[in-house]
């Protein structure tokens, strides 16, 4: 069956093959990707073959400067992520026939990533949050002898091993939002680390470790995008592990954050009137006292006065509201 791959390609010297396509900027937030171009091939390959035989076979037979990582053609080692029409997937595991559209693949390195060359970026930004994160048991003492093993609950590892099926890709960096626009963001893959570690009953450092998670660039920054989950090829919901986090966070007592106080002022609004009071969010997610914070909002807020987006003044409860109140109590937990 015959193929068309179109491979956005980067040669940081500029120079791009004779017959490349000029490629267009990306608009943002995608703005850190340097421009590229594209070139299109056409391969010969079976209909079950995936993006990487065709890679594969272009670098073989086509065109030697072709550059792309992989190693184990299997799913397991995590080298061959990249950008396939617009996403990031392994390359290995990417049916040609699934992702072929208007009769052609396109195939390019995420943009939210350093290019080295061609399909290869830099994954420091990866590995730096990653390492970030302290992803290493700090066991409590005392210590078991060495020939013996430190033994815990089988259904308390049970809750870690979603984590533990990371091949360490970053596919879920490559399309997460929230570090599209803050490069300081932990990202998904770093945090959801950050649980299986934090969430397991040898480590000492728990407390500690949620102290760091709730600063600024950590749990907090999710914006719930969902497309860590949705990317990821292990299943390992980043942002399941993220919301685990935030409630063993907020248990431990770190609430003085905007993270938690956003969630504070959601849940508190939509108790006492049934609904979201928008004029209050923002002043009360960043601190009513924290004068430098709310003078930094100002550019929003007169954006959105401009735009003919403020809310209303007059914040009015909803018919039935006790019903919403009566919700609120049966749940229990913080807001009871
Ligand atoms: S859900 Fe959160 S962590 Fe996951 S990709 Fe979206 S912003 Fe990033
Ligand atoms: S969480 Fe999933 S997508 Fe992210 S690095 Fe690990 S395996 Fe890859
Ligand atoms: S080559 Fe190893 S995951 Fe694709």
């Amino acid at each position: 069956m015959q193929f068309t791959i179109e491979v956005g390609r980067y040669n940081p010297d500029g120079n791009y093959a004779a017959d490349a396509v000029p490629g267009e900027p990306y608009p943002p937030p995608w703005n850190r990707s340097p421009v590229r171009r594209y070139q299109t091939y056409t391969v010969e390959l079976p209909d079950h073959a995936v993006v990487l035989d065709a890679l594969i076979q272009i670098r073989e037979y086509q065109d030697p400067s072709l550059a792309v990582r992989c190693a184990c053609r299997s799913a397991i080692c995590g080298s061959c992520a990249m950008w396939i029409n617009g996403h990031a997937h392994l390359a290995c595991k990417s049916k040609l026939q699934e992702f072929t559209k208007n009769g052609k693949t396109r195939v390019e390195s995420a943009p939210s990533m350093p290019v080295i060359r061609d399909l290869v970026c830099d994954m420091s930004p990866f590995w730096d949050k990653h390492l970030a994160v302290k992803p290493w048991l700090q066991a409590k003492e005392p210590m078991p002898p060495p020939d013996q093993e430190y033994r815990v609950p089988n259904a308390s590892m049970e809750e870690l091993i979603q984590e533990v099926s990371c091949i360490s890709c970053g596919a879920c960096l490559m399309d997460c939002e929230s570090f599209a626009v803050n490069a300081d963001f932990l990202g998904p893959q770093a945090l959801a680390q950050a649980y299986r570690y934090a969430g397991d009953p040898r480590d000492a450092k728990t407390k500690e470790r949620l102290g760091d998670y709730s600063k600024p660039g950590g749990v907090w920054d999710c914006t719930h995008c969902y497309e860590c989950v949705t990317q990821c090829p292990k299943g390992v919901a980043p942002l399941e592990q993220i919301l685990k986090l935030r409630r063993m966070a907020v248990d431990a007592g770190y609430t003085n954050n905007a993270g938690t106080r956003h969630a504070d002022a959601f849940a508190t609004s939509v108790k006492h009137s049934g609904r979201l009071n928008e004029l209050t969010l923002m002043p009360k997610s960043t601190g009513l006292f924290n004068i430098v914070g709310q003078l930094k909002t100002l550019p929003s807020a007169i954006n959105m006065m401009r735009a003919g987006k403020l809310p209303p003044l007059i914040h009015k409860a909803i018919p039935g509201v006790n019903r919403i109140k009566a919700i609120f109590e049966r749940v229990g937990g913080r807001f009871k």
